[in-house]
């Protein structure tokens, strides 16, 4: 068994991509929605092998906090600062992961296999926790020059300063000219999610070529990837992260590597 811990967390699509994979591989298991609040966290992880479970997903709010719980954590977990996957070892002890820079870095591949992190600067905005995920893992794929912009500057000064080259911090006031020459722009903040403005920025200054895309999915394609698509841009939105993210986790847990399927993209973007 495994789940997602998280408060609130019934609107996860975790349960539906996982059991359609115990499905599909035929593994007798389930993966269920585990309402968990912040002070339950450390009773609910130590339960999970006494429960019989081989590991968790875990969500807003226990990301960062599980890191004083678990017994170990992996060095892209630890780089990324947040712990988005717990395996149960054999002996109990619980080792924290992170697979949300794998799970962006192989959507990016999934719609555009001969993309290349280092085929030129790539414009990042936002400095949270989901662009640390994805810095990290644009900075393992070789990438040479990343733009890191941040309305306040402070967080993107400071993640420039600990994750060093390729990543260095452009100011906010600076960020449509930031997109001059690269070969990718990504953006990680919640603007252009639904509810929420769309992000403020002109794409005037973006090369033709370059790749535009997304964390978001909901709405699939945001303001931002329209634009992008309309001047002819390549985009990719946020859904591939997600499902990519799972695989590994699956793995960790039930032994086998699954695909993103046609299919299970299908099941999942008719919940959105
Ligand atoms: P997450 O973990 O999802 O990345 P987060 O850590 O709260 O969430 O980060 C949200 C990101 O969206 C931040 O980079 C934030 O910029 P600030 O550091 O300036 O807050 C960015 N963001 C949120 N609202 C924004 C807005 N109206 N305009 C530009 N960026 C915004």
């Amino acid at each position: 068994m495994a789940g997602v811990m998280g408060w609130p967390v019934m609107h996860s699509r975790s349960p539906k991509i996982h059991n359609y994979w115990l499905g599909k591989h035929g593994l007798a298991g389930a993966y269920m929605p585990l309402a968990i609040k912040s002070d339950g966290l450390h009773a609910a992880l130590r339960a999970l092998p006494a429960l019989g479970f081989a590991g968790c997903n875990l969500t807003i709010p226990h990301k960062e906090t599980a890191f004083d719980i678990v017994d170990r954590v992996d060095p892209v977990a630890r780089r990324v600062g947040a712990i988005n996957c717990v395996v149960v070892a054999p002996d109990g002890s619980l080792e924290g992961r992170n697979y949300d820079g794998f799970g962006y870095v192989q959507s990016i591949l999934d719609a555009w296999p001969e993309w290349r992190a280092d085929a030129g600067p790539i414009a990042v905005i936002g400095a949270g926790g989901a662009a640390r995920a994805v810095l990290v893992s644009l900075a393992d794929q070789d990438a040479k020059e990343i733009r890191l912009v941040n309305r306040t500057p402070a967080p993107a000064q400071a993640v420039a300063q600990e994750f060093g080259p390729p990543v260095k911090a452009v100011a906010w006031d600076h960020r449509h000219a930031a997109l001059e020459g690269t070969a990718m722009l990504v953006n990680t903040t919640s603007q252009g999610m639904a509810g929420q403005p769309a992000l403020d920025l002109a794409l005037d200054k973006l090369p033709a070529s370059a790749l535009v895309s997304d964390i978001i999915y909901i709405p699939q394609e945001t303001p931002l990837l329209t634009a992008a698509r309309l001047r002819g841009n390549r985009t990719v939105n946020g859904l591939g992260m997600l499902l990519h993210q799972a695989r590994p986790a699956f793995h960790a847990w039930f032994g086998v590597m699954p695909q993103v399927t046609a299919e299970l993209r299908a099941m999942i973007e008719a919940t959105i």
